[in-house]
């Protein structure tokens, strides 16, 4: 696999082009970043931990009939995707109450809400990825509604098989976030990852905290939280 052309340059990773039309190789960053990337960090060793653990979930979800742009690994902090058209949105998936939903509605954080809700915000940096609804998407031609269709079922399957996921190694799938992606034949693709920058993911027994509020909210260093996720899902799932 010769190279490579950088595509993008995103708060976590890079893309660039391979030889071969249909890949992208995605480089994984030691970077941590908050407020739309107002606070910025380097944290050497995010990178390899994030590869591994979208690889694995990602797999994981794949093994489930999921389909997804997960190839394979490269090296430690590098993995080949399919190359898709990325929708502008960002899909968030809510079982508990936390971060802008209990903020914005009031609704004490850690509150189970009586089912998973769906939420849509436009990826877009300039407005500060807006949440929307379904009409805005329509009116901004974000995805047909065929498409949405698509996103909605494949949301909500997503989100069972992740809560079963992380229920086996002791986590309470709080919350997260996913991108789809188009292909040339129009079918729609789980894309981007599911990491701990991601994701929001309380201990079971301490309701500690392993994602990326650690760093959002300062409690602590990022890679030993990182860590125990990754070790957790190896012991689980390798
Ligand atoms: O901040 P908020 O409560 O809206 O985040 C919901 C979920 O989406 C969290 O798991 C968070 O990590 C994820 N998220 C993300 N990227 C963003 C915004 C939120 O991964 N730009």
């Amino acid at each position: 696999m010769e190279e490579s052309k950088l595509l993008y340059k995103g708060k976590a990773k890079k893309l660039f082009k391979t030889n071969d039309l249909k890949t992208l190789r995605v480089e994984y960053l030691d970077q941590a970043t908050a407020l739309n990337g107002i606070r910025k960090d380097t944290v050497i060793g995010k990178s390899i931990l994030n590869n591994q653990i979208t690889a694995l979930v990602f797999e994981q979800l794949k093994l489930k009939g999921i389909h997804n742009h997960f190839i394979r690994l490269i090296s430690k902090h590098e993995q080949l995707v399919e190359e898709v058209e990325i929708i502008p949105l960002e899909v968030v998936v809510r079982n508990v109450s936390a971060g802008s939903f209990a903020k914005r509605l009031a609704i004490p954080e850690g509150q189970e809400l009586e089912f998973p809700i769906l939420e849509f915000y436009y990826k877009d940096d300039s407005l500060d990825d807006p949440i929307i609804n379904g009409d805005h998407i329509k009116i901004l031609k974000i995805a047909t509604e065929e498409e949405m269709t698509t996103i909605k079922n494949e949301a909500h399957k997503i989100n069972q098989l992740l809560i079963e996921l992380f229920e086996k190694i002791n986590i309470r799938l709080i919350d997260f976030k996913i991108e789809f992606g188009r292909r040339e034949d129009g079918t729609i693709l789980l894309a981007d990852e599911i990491t701990p920058d991601t994701c929001r993911l309380w201990d079971k027994k301490t309701n500690d905290h392993l994602d990326k509020d650690v760093y959002r909210r300062n409690i602590g260093d990022i890679v030993p939280v990182y860590q125990e996720v990754l070790h957790r899902l190896e012991q689980t799932f390798n």
